[in-house]
């Protein structure tokens, strides 16, 4: 497989950052969080970040035309060019259509799209207990499944440790409903296509991380024959 382009899907709290991180570390390929994207322009106060901040506040969906024409330039970036590793991305049919015309306008196409399956109320326990470094978004705690060696404190740059503003209960609640009415029909439409691969995301981080290292693995030896 010359490239590995890659979708990572799943309810808010599976893990999919999680997974990103260590997977970017396998394929040394670009994480594309269009969450992390959105929350630099917040914290940059740009017309975009402020606009964006009141449906992540609420807990809804970006409009389309703020994250589709984002997404669709920054995989065609030279350090994707061999590969990314998209997460967030598409949340919607329309998001999944755009992205369609775009890898088909470069010549390229979807390698896999790595579903993480996990319960409502398992994604409540997460996201209340989660903790993210203030300097590196990529670096998430939990307080009781990952806690960090200090309280408060990431392990990896000694970075102040902070809540989401939209990890409140009632908040993950509305991003629940939006997953399931949005983004969950993704499930069918890449299953159709024959690209997407199931996981169990209530076994350990590296229980999933192992498991997708070996579907990665096993499509990469099947292109090879
Ligand atoms: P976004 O930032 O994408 O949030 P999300 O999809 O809701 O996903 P999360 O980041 O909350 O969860 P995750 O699956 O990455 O879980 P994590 O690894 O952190 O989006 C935020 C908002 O931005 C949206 O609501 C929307 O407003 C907007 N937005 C973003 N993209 C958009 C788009 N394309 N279109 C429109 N709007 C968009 O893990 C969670 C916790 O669980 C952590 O504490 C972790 O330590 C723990 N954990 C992880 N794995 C395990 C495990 N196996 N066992 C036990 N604990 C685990």
């Amino acid at each position: 497989m010359s490239e590995l382009n890659l979708i990572l899907l799943g309810p808010p709290g599976a893990g999919k950052g999680t997974q990103a991180e260590r997977l970017q570390g396998d394929f040394r390929m670009p994480h594309i969080s269009t969450g992390d994207m959105l929350r630099a322009q917040v914290a940059a106060e740009t017309e975009l970040g402020q606009e964006a901040q009141r449906y992540m506040t609420a807990g809804e969906l970006v409009p389309d035309e703020v994250i589709i024409g984002m997404i669709i330039a920054r995989i065609a970036e030279d350090d994707a060019r061999d590969g990314f590793l998209l997460d967030g991305f598409p949340r919607n049919t329309e998001q999944a259509d755009a992205l369609a015309a775009a890898l088909e306008k470069l010549d390229r196409r979807l390698s896999a799209v790595l579903l993480i399956e996990v319960p409502d109320e398992e994604v409540v326990r997460r996201l209340a207990g989660r903790r993210v470094c203030v300097k590196n978004p990529s670096h998430i705690y939990h307080v009781e499944f990952d806690p960090p060696k200090r309280d408060g404190v990431c392990d990896q740059d000694g970075a102040r440790l902070i809540q989401r503003d939209d990890d409140q209960e009632e908040t993950i609640r509305r991003r629940l409903e939006v997953y399931h009415a949005q983004t969950a029909p993704l499930i069918a439409y890449y299953d159709s296509d024959g690209v997407l691969r199931r996981f169990d995301g209530l076994r350990s981080a590296d229980e999933v991380h192992d498991r997708i290292r070996a579907t990665l693995a096993t499509l990469r030896l099947e292109e090879t024959f």
